[in-house]
C-alpha cells in the first residue's frame, strides 16, 4: 500500500452527493453490537497482561481489527500485525445472548487468541522459518466454511509498516473447528509470488456435499493477481488479468481525517450461489477501482483456462467513490453486499438485476460509525456482519483512544435491503 499521505480534514457529507437514502444514528441500516475503543486479549492474568505491556509484546494502539467471520456461536477477528506489539492475530469472541439481542450500548469483549495463545506468539528472531510451523503470524482474512473449517490467509509479516521482518512465507492455515487443530499449512511457492505480492483476501469455493474438492481465491492486491489453491490437490496456480488491476484514476481516498493514495489491485471476491453443475459466477473488484467484473469459477478451477482474457466480462461502475474492499454475496436472494471505504458505507446489488449505475443501493451509510468499513461477510441464518475499523486514521494519522475506534454490526438480510433498490 502507498504510504504516502497528505493531512487534513475533508468534509465528507459534501462530497458524497449519492441518491440513496441515508438514515441516522450509529450505523444506520445495520445493528451495533460491539464497539472499542481499544481492544483488549484474554491474557491469563493481570500479570501476564503487565508483562506484555512491559515488554513490547503487547502495544495497545497498534492493535487493530480487520477481517471477522461468524461459525456458530464464535465470531472470529483478525488483527494483522502493522507494527510491532500485536499481542494475537487471529481470535474468538464467543457470541452469548446478551452481546446479541441487548438493546443496551455495545459490548466491548476482550479477544480470544484462537486457536490459543501458542499458535499466536511471534517466532523471535533468528529462529528460522520452523519455528513458525502451526502458528498465525499476520492475518487479514478469514473464512469459516460450510464444512468446518476456517481458513486463514497468513501473509507472513511481521511490523509490515516499520522494519516488516518475513517471519515466513504467505500460507494458508486450515483449521478445524471442531478439534481447534490446524490441519493444513500451505505456503504460496515462488511461482505464485511477485516482488509487490500482498495478501489481504480470501474466498473459499466449497458447499457442505464437496468438502474434499474446495477452491480458495487469494487476491494479490500488491502485484494485481490471483493465486487458485485446490484443497484436493494441495497445489496452487497463479492467474493474470488486465482486470486485475487498479484504476490510476481511482486511487485517492478521502476516509476519516486523512487523505492517501493507493494502488490497491484485485481484492473484493464474491461467489453466486452454484449452478446446477457446481459452477459459480465469481464477482470481483481491484480495491482502486469503482468497476466491477465477473468470470466463472470454473475458469479459475482449470488452470490452462484462467488466463483466457474472453473468459471474463466487465460488468461497470458502482458509481463516483464506490471502491470496496470485501464483498459477499447472500445465496439465497443473490444479493452482493460491498464496503464503500470511500463513503463509509456498505453497497448493494441485487445479481437478478442489470448491473448498473441505478441499481446499486446504499445498504447502510454512517459519517462516524462506518468510517472505513473494512470486511463483510453474510452468515449464520442470513445475517450481515460487517467490521468498520478506520483504518485510515490507524494508518496515517492517530486514533484517539478515548473514542471508540473499531466496530462491529449485524443485521438480517431482508430488514437491510428494505427500501433499497436491491430488495
Ligand atoms: C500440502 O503441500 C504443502 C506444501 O507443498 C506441504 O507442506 C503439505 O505437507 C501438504 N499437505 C498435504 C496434506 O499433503
Ligand atoms: C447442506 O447444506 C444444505 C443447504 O444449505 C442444507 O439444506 C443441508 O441440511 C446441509 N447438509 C448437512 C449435512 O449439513
Ligand atoms: C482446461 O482448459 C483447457 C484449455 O481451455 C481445456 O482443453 C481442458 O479440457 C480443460 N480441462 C477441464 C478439466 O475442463
Amino acid at each position: 500500500m502507498e504510504q504516502r499521505a497528505a493531512w487534513g480534514c475533508v468534509a465528507l457529507a459534501a462530497l458524497l452527493g449519492c441518491c440513496a437514502a441515508q438514515g441516522a444514528g450509529p450505523g444506520a441500516g445495520l445493528r451495533e453490537l460491539l464497539a472499542w475503543k481499544q481492544v483488549s486479549f484474554a491474557f491469563a492474568d493481570d500479570a501476564a497482561r503487565s508483562r506484555a505491556l512491559d515488554s513490547g509484546d503487547f502495544v495497545p494502539e497498534h492493535n487493530a481489527p480487520l477481517g471477522l467471520d461468524v461459525s456458530g456461536d464464535r465470531l472470529f477477528v483478525t488483527v494483522p500485525r502493522w507494527r510491532k506489539g500485536v499481542a494475537a492475530t487471529l481470535n474468538v469472541i464467543h457470541l452469548d445472548d446478551a452481546m446479541l439481542r441487548s438493546d443496551g450500548p455495545p459490548a466491548a469483549p476482550l479477544l480470544q487468541p484462537y486457536p490459543s495463545w501458542e499458535a499466536n506468539t511471534l517466532p523471535a528472531e533468528g529462529e528460522g522459518e520452523g519455528a513458525a510451523a502451526g502458528k498465525l503470524l499476520s492475518v487479514f482474512r478469514v473464512r469459516a466454511d460450510p464444512c468446518g473449517r476456517l481458513w486463514a490467509l497468513d501473509t507472513g509479516l511481521d511490523d509490515l509498516l516499520g522494519s516488516t521482518r518475513r517471519v515466513a512465507p504467505a500460507r494458508l492455515v486450515v483449521i478445524d473447528l471442531a478439534s481447534d487443530r490446524v490441519v493444513r499449512e500451505y505456503a504460496l511457492p515462488d511461482a505464485d509470488l511477485k516482488p509487490d505480492s500482498f495478501w489481504a483476501h480470501i474466498a473459499v469455493d466449497v458447499t457442505n456435499a464437496t468438502c474434499d474438492d474446495a477452491f480458495a481465491y487469494l487476491s494479490d492486491v500488491g502485484a494485481q493477481g490471483l493465486v487458485v489453491y485446490s484443497w484436493k490437490q494441495n497445489a496452487s496456480w497463479r492467474v493474470e488479468h488486465h482486470f486485475f488491476n487498479f484504476d490510476p484514476l481511482r486511487g485517492n481516498f478521502h476516509i476519516g481525517g486523512a487523505n492517501f493514495q493507493w494502488k490497491d489491485g484485485l481484492f473484493g471476491v464474491a461467489l453466486s450461489a452454484p449452478d446446477d453443475d457446481g459452477g459459480r459466477t465469481a464477482y470481483f473488484h481491484p480495491l482502486a477501482s469503482t468497476h466491477e467484473f465477473a468470470v466463472p469459477t470454473r475458469v479459475w478451477q482449470n488452470s490452462s483456462a484462467a488466463d483466457d482474457y474472453y473468459a471474463y466480462r466487465v460488468l461497470g461502475s458502482r458509481g463516483e467513490r464506490a471502491q470496496s474492499t470485501a464483498s459477499f454475496i447472500h445465496e439465497p436472494s443473490g444479493v452482493l453486499f460491498y464496503t464503500l471505504v470511500n463513503r463509509n458505507g456498505v453497497g448493494c446489488w441485487n445479481t437478478n438485476k442489470p448491473f448498473s449505475e441505478e441499481n446499486q443501493g446504499l445498504a447502510a451509510h454512517d459519517d462516524k460509525a462506518l468510517i472505513f468499513p473494512n470486511d463483510l461477510k453474510v452468515c449464520g441464518g442470513g445475517n450481515l456482519w460487517v467490521l468498520s475499523n478506520r483504518l485510515g486514521d490507524f494508518l496515517y494519522g492517530k486514533l484517539d483512544p478515548n473514542e471508540v475506534n473499531y466496530r462491529i454490526f449485524r443485521r438480517p438480510v431482508p430488514e437491510v435491503v428494505r427500501g433499497t433498490v436491491c430488495e
